[in-house]
């Protein structure tokens, strides 16, 4: 049986901008080249484990114009089930500014229509959340909203993967609530410190680009290997990683074969341009796993 996931996230179009200049204050640069693609943290990783062969819900909003609808049509052509993303009457649809540079990435997120995805919005869906396998989550929805599910899911025992992703501070008592935390370095560095919680340790799952994923478990310390790809685009590679993270985990892998299967899936998705381009189907995977072995 196809195991259940729901995202509960963010949906933006992101237009991307490759250029080796970034302008100045005052100054205009001529770009090398633009595109318009699907993203959002919420929606990439929903992607992410349909293309996986989960059974995935999306809980989330878009805005009532252009962008909302091709949003929601990329959400069936990947085979994400769509019936609650709503759209908001009179509201942009959250957009991602991305200038794509050689050395560093600067993104800017307008989050419009993300921002009506209130606790409210959570009451309406729960019941989608409580027969769900696994919930993913990250945080480009309002806070209140993420505390409440998580307390939620707490209380019916459903486990969830919390991506702290932009990086905001939560309570130690929030963090605690989630079954895996999934920062990368610099998040883990700023919302955790150099030495986290013993509580927390166990929860993390640190992902560190082309070194690897490091993680805690039964009290030491352990890695996995980053994979040594030539990168395109690592726009989304922490999305696909949480998104074949839940998959795995929602299909009784262990902890570590869940982080073996998610940073062989990261990996292959930065070898194409856009967060969802170059996200793996299932069968691309285990190829790629098994050459690469
Ligand atoms: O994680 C990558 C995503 O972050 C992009 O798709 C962009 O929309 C931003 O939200
Ligand atoms: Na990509």
């Amino acid at each position: 049986k196809k195991p259940v996931v729901t995202v509960i996230g963010s949906l933006n179009m992101d237009l991307v901008t490759q250029t080796n200049s970034f302008p100045v204050k005052g100054e205009t640069v001529i770009g090398d080249h633009f595109m318009t693609v699907p993203g959002g943290k919420g929606a990439n990783q929903a992607v992410a484990a349909a293309r996986l062969g989960a059974n995935v819900n999306l809980i989330g909003r878009v805005g009532d114009d252009p962008f909302g609808e091709i949003l929601l049509r990329n959400l069936t052509e990947n085979s994400v089930f769509k019936a609650n993303v709503e759209p908001v009457t009179d509201c942009a649809t959250g957009v991602a500014t991305i200038i794509l540079h050689d050395r560093d990435n600067r993104i800017i997120v307008t989050p419009g229509a993300n921002n009506y995805v209130t606790k409210e919005y959570i009451v309406q869906h729960e019941n989608v959340i409580l027969t769900s396998d696994i919930v993913l989550l990250q945080m480009e929805i309002p806070l209140p909203t993420i505390e409440f599910v998580l307390q939620l899911c707490e209380a019916s025992a459903v486990p969830v993967i919390l991506n702290p992703a932009p990086a905001h501070q939560l309570s130690e008592e929030a963090w605690q609530r989630a079954t895996y935390l999934t920062p990368n370095e610099t998040e883990k560095e700023l919302l955790f410190g150099k030495e986290p919680s013993e509580y927390l340790r166990e929860k993390l799952i640190v992902t560190e680009g082309k070194h690897g994923v490091s993680f805690f478990e039964s009290g030491s310390f352990d890695r996995v290997d980053g994979w040594s790809v030539t990168p395109v685009d690592t726009t989304g590679a922490g999305d696909t990683f949480n998104g074949a993270m839940a998959v795995a985990l929602a299909e009784g892998k262990s902890k570590a074969e869940a982080i073996t299967f998610a940073n062989a899936a990261a990996a292959m998705s930065i070898q194409k341009l856009g967060a969802q381009g170059g996200m793996p189907t299932r069968q691309a995977l285990e190829e790629f796993i098994q050459v690469g072995d």
